[in-house]
């Protein structure tokens, strides 16, 4: 069972204590807050699967914050906590969707079974909303290679919190789509996922665009027109290309993460807003930021959690689990019938260098799917700077006489192959290989093999293998 998370709001001291002493020592996390309002400032940093609310309260009573929080998040589970008196109060409280009562004074043993009946209910739901989004969602982020499990953890960590997120990487790396898993995973993921792509907007129009203005604020403004922070507001909104802003807009995006707060273009009114904001660039900010074209400050802003999307050739082994994957959904698409990839297509798949990522990856087995005819894609349907046949033929036995001379050569060739395969990480390909590392580097030597980026390589190759 997963952690599950317990705030209680009451106004009585004591009531609070005796429920945390109780629930803590039955293993849950728990917070207290003394009013309703506290209670709702809470929960919307704690995110909690269950909360237990008294209904009497001064202020702000219970009714009212069970609203508040149902909208802040469904799948929190509410029980409420009553007098005996308070039965047109629990009807009502039922209509909202409150999951149980408890009635004062609380027993010991009912507490600690409703909240076990809430947890098991909240758990069930947390898997069934899990698998659901993982297997019917077209923004499936496929791969098993270390870097993308690593990314997979980062996105469900920082999917719960309301951090601002900076998603960074090349272009096709899947930067879009680890914005949609984190919206996914996330609290919000009820309420609306706007996105803005920034490059594609002039600059004359951006600030209106993510702003909004008023009728007549400038020419061609026939209309009052509602921004893209407007439309989030309460959810998520994903500035991609966020590198592409303008400065007077980069200047108005820090004023709402600073204080929360829009200005329509032509509007002297202040709003206070509520959006998650997560940005996506392929550009270097700190480059930009010594060119002056991006605003320190913004950047810090933020970069609160920053999420590296790593390039297709540091994850070759999630290729044939890609090909495999955009297969399945373009013959579903287009109604084709499942064509194969021959292994040795996925091998010099693994060894191309896909400067596009996995969007070129993604567009090759698309074209290769409808253009070549036969049931298995092989070498030959392959682009010509892709197939190795003629490469291979260079190494031809006519022209080696000596063993000595042959066993060096294919070692060489073996080698490159595969050193190229780990990404020229001398320790993992060792590993691989099973050949011990110094020999490996002593075999590199000997044969003239060379190792981009050399330097930096070995360092690292040295530091993951101890
Ligand atoms: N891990 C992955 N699993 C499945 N599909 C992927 C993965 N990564 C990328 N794709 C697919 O590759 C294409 C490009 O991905 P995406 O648009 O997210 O890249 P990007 O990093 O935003 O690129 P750009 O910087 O050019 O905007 C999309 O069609 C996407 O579905
Ligand atoms: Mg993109």
């Amino acid at each position: 069972m997963e952690d599950i998370k317990i705030l209680v709001i009451d106004d009585e001291k004591n009531i609070l204590e005796s429920i945390k002493m109780v629930l803590t020592y039955e293993n849950y996390k728990v917070e207290t807050a003394s009013s309703g309002l506290d209670g709702i400032d809470l929960f919307k940093v704690l995110n909690p699967d269950i909360v237990l609310l008294d209904v009497k309260m001064p202020g702000f009573n219970g009714i009212e914050v069970l609203k508040n929080l149902k909208e802040l998040n469904q799948f929190s589970e509410v029980i409420m906590i009553s007098g005996h008196s308070g039965i047109e109060e629990a009807v009502e409280a039922a209509k909202l969707g409150a999951f149980d009562f408890l009635e004062k004074p609380i027993a010991r043993d009912k507490l600690i079974l409703t909240v076990r009946n809430a947890a098991e209910k909240i758990n069930l739901l947390k898997e069934n909303f899990t698998l659901k989004t993982i297997s019917e969602s077209k923004y499936q982020l496929v791969g098993e290679s270390p870097p993308m499990l690593e990314l997979r953890q980062t996105v469900a960590k920082v999917a719960k919190t309301n951090s601002t997120i900076l998603i960074t990487g090349e272009s096709g790396t899947g930067k879009e789509l680890i914005a949609r898993q984190i919206y996914m995973f996330s609290s919000r993921n009820k309420k609306k996922f706007v996105q803005v792509n920034c490059a594609a907007i002039p600059d004359e129009l951006i600030e209106s665009e993510l702003f909004g203005h008023e009728k007549g604020s400038f020419t061609g403004a026939y209309e009052k027109k509602i921004g893209k922070f407007d439309n989030a507001h309460n959810g998520t909104i994903f500035l991609d290309e966020v590198g592409d802003l303008s400065l007077k807009a980069q200047a108005k995006v820090l004023r709402v993460l600073e204080e929360g707060e829009i200005q329509r273009v032509g509007s002297a009114e202040i709003r206070k807003i509520d959006v998650r904001v997560i940005a996506a660039t392929n550009k270097d900010l700190k480059e930009e930021i010594k060119k002056s074209t991006f605003r320190e400050d913004l950047y810090f802003r933020l970069n609160v959690v920053p999420v590296h999307s790593p390039p297709l050739r540091a994850r070759r082994e999630d290729i044939p689990y890609l090909v495999e994957h955009f297969v399945n959904y373009f013959s579903e698409e287009n109604n084709f019938r499942k064509k194969k990839f021959s292994p040795r297509v996925i091998e010099l798949f693994k060894q191309y260098d896909w400067k596009g990522n996995v969007r070129e990856l993604r567009n090759l087995v698309e074209r290769l799917l409808i253009m070549s005819p036969a049931s298995v894609v092989r070498e030959h349907d392959l682009p010509a700077n892709m197939r190795v046949e003629d490469k291979k033929a260079a190494f031809s036995f006519v022209d080696i006489k000596l063993w000595k001379e042959f066993k060096h050569k294919s070692e060489k060739l073996f080698l490159e192959e595969k050193l190229k395969q780990f990404n020229f990480n001398i320790a993992r390909t060792a590993r691989e290989i099973q050949l011990p590392r110094s020999n490996l580097y002593k075999k590199i030597e000997a044969s003239g093999i060379i190792i981009p980026g050399s330097s930096e390589t070995d360092e690292e190759s040295l530091h993951s293998d101890g």
